[in-house]
């Protein structure tokens, strides 16, 4: 961490287990027995081509959830959050049953962790826990999928599986929590990366075989710089399932699966053919596809031009094609690529706020955020 004035600063690992131990004590009035932990993360470029069986690029960041608590024999799990959400911040439910199977309900927030308990493929225990995370709610930094994996992680170590579950159906389980528990029909970027990331690497994922290529990411000389918009619109969790659908639309006028099956001389080749808006959708992922590939070379190249390059296309595309960026990330991404030494700036995450990522070079990094003027920032890389 470095930088001036709004660098947000963040406890390591080991203060936030004390955190979470404090908390719990407080709550249960006795020790935690297990604590398990999963990273948020920033997605350096490969943005709503998840669900297109395209690729993506993020990498883990040392923002993290941990939940923290022990098995119990009540049959009844209890849960609180020290983390802002809305309603009440502890929630208590019935162990899940063939008689009696969880179900969504209120707080929203709760359903992360009843999804994840639901679709977890050991045996069912009941649990009392505590959660406590660095991640920022509603960032775009992917709290949620934090939440979901360590939850994961928590019940397998309280009530494991006779045959160890992979780290692929781990992801696609809670995964699938979201879809069933949240409403968000989700690509697997996030779950994927918060389960299989690795320190000093972004980790290239095909979203078709499910495969991740690591991607060393580790230069004194280059920092990756999170800043927070600190916004997030309605349009977030309502924009996100049309923008699917606009995919799937465009991919099945094509005559094809996914929009990954599609190269960009078919697409123009159409274009008569399909209605202007799908159009654009198709032609931002067909393009993100080929970007993220192209960035992810250019970063084992160790071409940072070539990758900041990428990512204003990247941005753009997202601004003008897919319709997912806003006013205050734009200003963001265009203030950051004023500032010499920048490679390249955009949006990141599922957008309509949230946050933006930049490469830049590490000793013009205090005067990125001076002329950023931001609230907020994490320099997670240098
Ligand atoms: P993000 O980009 O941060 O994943 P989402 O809107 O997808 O944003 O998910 C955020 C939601 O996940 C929160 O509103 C809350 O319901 C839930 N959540 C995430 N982290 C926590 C936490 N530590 N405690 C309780 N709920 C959480
Ligand atoms: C996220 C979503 C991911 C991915 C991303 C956009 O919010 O959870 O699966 O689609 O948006 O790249």
């Amino acid at each position: 961490m470095a930088g001036e004035g709004a660098d947000l600063s963040f406890p390591n690992v080991a203060e936030l287990l004390q955190t979470a131990k404090n908390a719990f004590h407080k709550r249960f009035q006795c020790q935690p027995t297990h604590a398990a932990c999963a990273p948020g993360r920033v997605n350096l470029i490969g943005e709503h081509t998840d669900y297109n069986d395209g690729f993506v690029l993020p990498m883990a960041l040392p923002l993290m959830t941990l939940v923290v608590g022990n098995k119990t024999d009540t049959g009844i799990c209890r849960v609180f959050t020290t983390s802002p959400v809305d309603g009440p911040s502890y929630v208590e439910f019935a162990i899940n049953s063939s008689q009696e199977p969880l179900a969504p309900s209120k707080p929203a927030w709760a359903n992360y962790v009843k999804g994840v308990v639901a679709c977890y493929q050991g045996p069912q225990v009941s649990f009392d826990v505590v959660i406590v995370s660095s991640v920022p709610i509603g960032g775009g930094l992917s709290s949620s999928a934090a939440l979901e994996v360590s939850t994961y992680t928590f019940l397998e170590a309280i009530s494991p599986t006779t045959t160890p579950i992979t780290d692929r159906q781990k992801a696609l389980d809670c995964q699938k929590a979201e879809h069933t528990f949240a409403g968000m029909p989700c690509g697997i970027m996030d779950q994927f990366i918060s389960v299989m990331a690795k320190r000093e690497h972004a980790l290239l994922i095909d979203c078709r075989s499910m495969e991740g290529q690591l991607v060393p990411l580790q230069d004194n000389k280059v920092a990756v710089l999170i800043t927070n918009s600190n916004v997030k619109h309605e349009l977030s969790s309502s924009e996100y399932p049309v923008r699917r659908e606009q995919c799937e639309k465009a991919a099945l006028a094509l005559g094809k699966k996914k929009l990954r099956d599609v190269s960009m001389d078919q697409l123009e080749a159409a274009e008569a053919s399909l209605e202007p808006v799908i159009f654009r959708r198709a032609r931002h992922v067909i393009g993100e596809i080929r970007r993220c590939e192209d960035a992810s070379l250019a970063l084992e190249n160790g071409d940072y031009s070539k990758f900041g390059k990428l990512m204003v296309q990247s941005h753009n595309s997202l601004r003008d094609d897919f319709e997912v960026s806003c006013g205050e990330l734009d200003s963001l991404v265009e203030s950051a690529l004023e500032v010499q030494g920048v490679f390249g700036s955009r949006m990141t995450g599922g957008g309509f706020g949230g946050c933006t990522v930049t490469l830049v070079k590490a000793e013009v990094v205090p005067e990125v955020i001076t002329h950023m003027k931001v609230g907020g920032y994490w320099q997670v890389l240098n």
